[in-house]
């Protein structure tokens, strides 16, 4: 059971959360990791209801999800309810059997390193903005008519911590810059070229130069990642004449904008302790087939 599921962007659909648990179960998972867009909706009922609804799955699993936050996560509440319940790895508690990665988090499972660094930019981040000014006004109007609620708009849609900042990274970094042996990421490092970019963007570039840093600094031998909702598989340099994989992990089915990705290409069996051969140039990476 020492096995890892990583799984991409969930959005918050229950049933693929509760597909992937199953997923673990059978591929002798104890732990589900997911790297980002994970769902973490917490200010509003929907989203702690499916917050339970994955812990109550997982316990009955025997398995343990994690995840890192994406640009979809509100991770200033995730720090504002959780910082103060750490797990014995430093993880936050916002379930039992329901844990969030802080940017910049490293940890060890059956003798491989981890490092998990979330973020990313949201491209509808002005159509979020708009939705959450549309709400905002059709409150006041209700209000007009004598309606006393006021409800809070800001940050319901869009979040102003998706991003990592440069100083953020900075001390991250400063903070510990050993190598680990694999490192996951909501964002893909800005060198990698997936078949379909939809983030090929000058807003995205900044957080891609970000994660680029992380991987030349960490050289991790492979690096997970989420936000195109794309699968495919690159290697790509990592400095003094090391190598990283890198792994893009489609979505859950009814985000997804591609035709040719199921569920299947969302998550990816990792088996610990990773083997951790260090790719040795471009010719080492073996892309996955995927299925037809
Ligand atoms: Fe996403
Ligand atoms: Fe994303």
């Amino acid at each position: 059971m020492g096995n890892v599921l990583i799984a991409g962007d969930l959005h918050g659909n229950t049933a693929h959360a509760l597909a992937l648990i199953r997923v673990a179960a059978r591929n002798d998972c104890e732990r589900v990791f997911a790297v980002g867009d994970f769902g973490a909706w917490e200010h509003m009922h929907s989203g702690r209801r499916y917050f339970d609804a994955v812990n109550r799955a997982a316990k009955r699993a025997g398995v343990t999800v994690y995840f890192l936050d994406g640009n979809h996560d509100k991770s200033s509440l995730l720090h504002e309810l959780y910082d103060e319940h750490p797990d014995d790895e430093g993880f936050l508690m916002c379930r039992k059997h329901l844990r969030y990665a802080p940017r910049g988090h490293r940890w060890t499972w059956e003798g491989t390193s981890f490092a998990a660094f979330g973020g990313a930019r949201s491209t509808d981040k002005g159509r979020r903005l708009a939705r959450e000014a549309r709400k905002a006004e059709q409150a006041a109007k209700r209000r007009g008519y004598g309606s006393s609620k006021r409800p809070q708009t800001a940050g319901m849609l869009w979040f102003p911590e998706e991003e990592m900042t440069d100083a953020e990274l900075t001390g991250l970094l400063d903070a510990d810059s050993s190598p680990v042996d694999v490192l996951l990421t909501h964002d893909k490092p800005r060198a990698s070229q997936p078949k379909w970019n939809r983030k090929d963007k000058d807003e995205c570039y900044p957080n891609q130069d970000r994660i680029q840093r992380v991987m030349r600094t960490l050289r991790p031998s492979v690096l997970f990642h989420g936000h195109l909702h794309v699968r495919y598989t690159d290697t790509i340099a990592s400095g003094d004449g090391q190598w990283t994989r890198i792994e893009g992990l489609a979505c859950d089915p009814e985000a997804s904008q591609y035709l040719q990705y199921s569920s299947e290409h969302s998550w990816y069996v990792l088996q610990l302790p990773y083997a951790g051969e260090r790719a040795d140039g471009p010719a080492a990476a073996e892309p996955r087939s995927l299925p037809a």
